[in-house]
């Protein structure tokens, strides 16, 4: 089983625009699709699952769908946070803070409160997130001239995203919605993670399409820069 699944929630858009509903009514539907996901991945004894809400460059939206969207956080962990502490999901949410509203700030610092203590399984909501721009944080956190490990910049990297450590790297990235790319979302923690695409618009993505794509993740071959049992001596590359 991957340790730590991450998803890239794309289509809520483009799911309710084809139902000539807003946008507005895919996000909402998507948040559904959050609560059915976290149930199913806890059911699945997933020990950590990163999910993309909202990138720093989904800033340039409209204001009225910023304000959909930061009304769905707050009313998420308003809703789901007593949940979390029944089956055990510490809900962190990492991304800067500094430009979130005040009640979704005091929103997520409670929620973080609540769950602290809870060990089956981390839950983290990535908000106003940028792989870059933690990766520049860490690297100005430490400064010229450190001899820093790997292991380091990852605790750097961690303080930048206001993260806890601990959390394994990225096994699995699901991305929804059709499109292939990694949209500046765990660039560093993605290193060896296998990338599963899903045609599914996120609002419609259920319990068995989460089951899909693991049973894909473990048709793959891992094999981190080595060569596989079966390859032949020659063989070179480090994919
Ligand atoms: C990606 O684009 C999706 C988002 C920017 C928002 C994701 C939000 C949710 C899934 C709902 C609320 C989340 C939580 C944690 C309660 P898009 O879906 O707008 O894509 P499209 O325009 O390409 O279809």
């Amino acid at each position: 089983m991957p340790r730590h699944i991450a998803v890239i929630m794309d289509g809520n858009g483009r799911w309710a625009t084809t139902r000539g509903r807003p946008r507005t009514f895919g996000h909402a539907s998507g948040a559904r699709a959050v609560k059915r996901t976290v149930e199913a991945a806890r059911r699945l004894e997933i020990e950590a699952l990163t999910l993309y809400a909202f990138s720093s460059d989904n800033w340039r939206r409209p204001d009225t769908e910023i304000a959909a969207l930061m009304a769905l956080f707050r009313r998420y962990l308003a809703a789901e946070t007593e949940r979390c502490v029944e089956n055990g999901i510490r809900l962190t949410v990492i991304g800067r803070r500094d430009r979130l509203g005040g009640t979704l700030r005091r929103a997520i610092a409670a929620s973080e409160e609540a769950t602290a203590e809870c060990r089956d399984m981390h839950l983290r909501v990535a908000v106003d997130y940028s792989a870059r721009d933690m990766i520049l944080d860490a690297a100005s956190r430490l400064g010229a001239g450190g001899q820093f490990t790997r292991e380091k910049f990852s605790e750097a990297m961690a303080a930048a995203a206001h993260a806890p450590g601990g959390v394994p790297d990225v096994d699995l990235l699901i991305r929804t919605g059709g499109e292939q790319r990694l949209s500046d979302f765990l660039l560093w923690e993605c290193a060896y993670a296998e990338l599963v695409f899903s045609p599914r618009m996120w609002p419609e993505f259920a319990e068995r399409d989460l089951e899909a794509a693991i049973t894909e993740f473990q048709r793959r071959e891992r094999r981190f820069g080595d060569v596989g049992d079966e390859a032949p001596a020659a063989a070179i590359g480090s994919a």
